[in-house]
């Protein structure tokens, strides 16, 4: 078997998790997606990044070293969404590159995907300062830029990280652990959406490890059966 098989199977044994392998993507060589610089997703990306950058709809933008929109592949199967950008996020204007980052890194190599294969973003496109949690009006204000980041990348799922990700998605205030009970559907379409516990809460609680490992097999399932 390959090298990536064995490496995946010590990120999982990291992440606190009796490994075995996804049948089809254990092993696979990763062949990254030619990016088509005349792509109309990514120029729909870039257009709207553009006005995100200009933003002033809340008061984040008075706070923020600049925006973090999003990054990787315009046209991806899979698309996660998080919460908001961190002190590093704000800082290299990319979403994910902190600590909690790392994590969701070697949670996507477990499943077979690199971070350019996948587009990342978040509900909150300016940091919160000190961390805080979002307000309820910045969730608005913001709402309509990742509707339409959601549009125009038009994933087969979407893996919502963490409980302001899947309130925003779902509409609704249920709690994580009941929302992972369920494969969820994007309102209004027929994305599946697949709730897990955000990768800082990971960190925070190994035990989860375990929980979110169950809900990357659904995406890959998931995945599988889009393609199928
Ligand atoms: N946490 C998030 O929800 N998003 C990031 O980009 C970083 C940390």
């Amino acid at each position: 078997m390959s090298t990536q098989t064995d490496q995946q199977r010590r990120i999982l044994a990291d992440m606190g998790i009796d490994v075995w392998l996804l049948r089809d993507k254990a092993g696979k060589t990763v062949n990254l997606p030619a990016v088509d610089p005349s792509n109309d997703a990514l120029s729909a990306l870039s257009s709207l990044q553009n006005e995100v950058q200009s933003c002033q709809r809340c008061g984040l933008s008075q706070s923020r070293t600049q925006t973090v929109f999003g990054s990787g592949n315009a046209n991806a199967d899979l698309l996660l969404i998080g919460e908001a950008p961190g002190a590093e996020e704000d800082r290299q204007g990319l979403p994910f590159v902190g600590k909690a980052g790392k994590l969701l890194d070697a949670m996507l190599f477990a499943i077979g995907f690199t971070r350019e294969q996948v587009y990342i973003c978040n509900v909150l496109k300016c940091r919160p300062p000190n961390n805080r949690d979002p307000q309820s009006n910045e969730v608005e204000s913001c709402a309509p830029f990742l509707n339409a980041q959601i549009e125009i990348i038009n994933p087969k799922v979407i893996l919502a990280l963490g409980r302001f990700a899947a309130h925003r998605l779902l509409l609704t205030e249920a709690p994580v652990y009941k929302m992972r009970e369920t494969i969820n559907v994007l309102p209004a379409t027929d994305i599946p959406v697949v709730v897990t516990y955000h990768p800082a809460s990971l960190l925070r609680n190994p035990m989860q490890k375990a929980q979110c490992w169950d809900d990357l097999c659904k995406v890959h399932q998931l995945l599988e059966k889009a393609d199928s």
